[in-house]
Order: C-alpha cells, then structure tokens, then sequence
C-alpha cells in the first residue's frame, strides 16, 4: 500500500532535467547577488577558495564532462581555463594549486559571467537532445549535486572572507537573524550494542563514499541527545576549558600546548 508521503510525491509532477538544471544554476547565482567585484577575488585562507573560482569551477564540470564528451559543435570557452579550474582530477592532467587560487586576477568577473552564459546555453541545447540516455541525465544529475555542493562552499568561504573584514559586510544584508531560542536540556543516551546497516539506502542521488550500504557492528554507547550549541562552546571556552588537561585525551592536550590555543579557531 502506497505510503502517504508517496501520495505526495506522486502529486508533484516530476521536473523536467532542463528545469532541474536551470533551477541549481540559478541558485548559485542568487547567492552572490549582494557581492561587489572585488569579494568575488579574495581568499582569505587557504581552504577558502574565492567565490569567483567556484562559480566558474562548476561551469568547468559541464564543459569538461558534459560538453567535451557529448556534443559535436561546442568550442572550447578558453582552454587554460581546463588547468586553474581543475580542482582534484589529477587523472584528467594536471591541477592549479588550491592555496593560489586567490592569486588569480584573470579570468575577470565578467569572464566568468560570460563563461557561465556560454556553458548554459550549450548545455541546455545538448539537454534538449539528449535527454532520455540514461548515462547522460546521470552525468546531469552528478553535476547539479556537485554544484549544490559548492553552493554550500560558496557560502562558508565568503563568510570567512568577510570575517577578516572588521567593517563585517553581510552575504545578504536583507537576511534578519533568528529570534534566539532556549535549547532543550541536553542529556546523554545509552546506545545498545549491535549490527546496523549504514550507507545510502533507496534509488536517489548519492555519492560514492555513501556506498556500499553494509553492515557494521557498532558497539555499546553514549550520545549527546542534541547537537551542542554555540553559547555551549562560549561557556566551555570561558570556564578555562583550554587549560584544563583532564578535559581533553593526551594528543588533543599535546596539540593545545604545541599550538598555544585557547579556543576551537583551528
Ligand atoms: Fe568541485
């Protein structure tokens, strides 16, 4: 018997891969609509990457896996592109190291821009043909997920851009914070020992380190019933919690010496 949350699937009529797509790239775009040229450049660390490189990144996907490999009349946008925007795919030649991309004046915003433009109108030409092979709509599919993925990147990357700045800019000045909440009182659970099944586990999208789903023993336990907050955090710091030895196993408290912190910025 069909579930209730199938009732509601089913009512939803499925959307189609030309509308997934522009939707998921739309999206990245959205979110740098309050962001000036020269936030798009900068990174502020070496795990940051700047938000210009991610937007251009994804678009590499499309071209590289999508465009190269199916169509019979796309043209390179630019060919150095393929090397500074090659992120970990050592198999395919060789990759522009992460900790210079804030080093790169060019491409310029606008290249990027017109970049995303190009690869969008030739994708949406190829998905018009295409769609229906099973592998290729997969291969749409794993690079809407992948730029997904990077929208959340986008997001925690120009957050600590803009950290650095003591004027603190907003990402979206429209956006009002939350009303603060009291949290539910935290406790710990007892987990009984036993063999679960973990991994992705039904037809939809996942990655690969979500597969194989297999069983694993997992053995008797404690745990937090919720997540600790960031008030929480604040009242570990200042009860001197990072010059409290019995709070933390030996290497943690080896790494705190070596390193000489007094808070979780690492
Ligand atoms: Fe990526």
């Amino acid at each position: 018997m069909a579930s209730r949350k199938d009732d509601v699937q089913a009512a939803i009529p499925a959307e189609s891969l030309a509308t997934q797509y522009t939707r998921v790239r739309n999206a990245t775009v959205d979110l740098c609509k309050h962001l000036e040229p020269e936030d798009y450049v900068v990174q502020s660390m070496s795990d940051v990457s700047p938000t210009k490189w991610h937007l251009a990144h994804v678009t590499w996907f499309f071209e590289r896996f999508v465009l190269r490999e199916y169509s019979k009349t796309y043209d390179w946008f630019n060919e150095d592109f393929d090397y500074i925007l090659n992120s970990y795919f050592y198999t395919i030649g060789g990759v522009y190291p992460r900790p210079d991309r804030g080093l790169l004046t060019r491409p310029t915003v606008n290249e990027v821009v017109a970049y995303r433009e190009c690869v969008d109108n030739a994708m949406l030409d190829l998905i018009a043909e295409k769609t229906g092979d099973k592998d290729f709509d997969f291969l749409i599919e794993v690079g809407l997920n992948h730029e997904q993925q990077h929208q959340e990147l986008m997001l925690t990357d120009i957050k600590h851009v803009f950290s650095v700045n003591p004027a603190w800019p907003a990402v979206n000045p429209a956006l009002t914070p939350p009303p603060i909440r009291q949290a539910p009182p935290h406790e710990f659970r007892n987990g009984p020992s036993g063999i679960r099944e973990i991994g992705h586990r039904n037809d939809s999208y996942c990655f690969d380190n979500e597969l194989p789903r297999h069983p694993e023993l997992i053995v008797e336990h404690q745990i937090g019933s919720r997540l600790i907050n960031n008030g929480e955090y604040l009242d570990f710091i200042r009860d001197g919690a990072y010059s409290e030895p019995k709070l933390w196993h030996s290497d943690g408290w080896s790494t705190i010496n070596r390193e000489g912190w007094t808070r979780p910025l690492y």
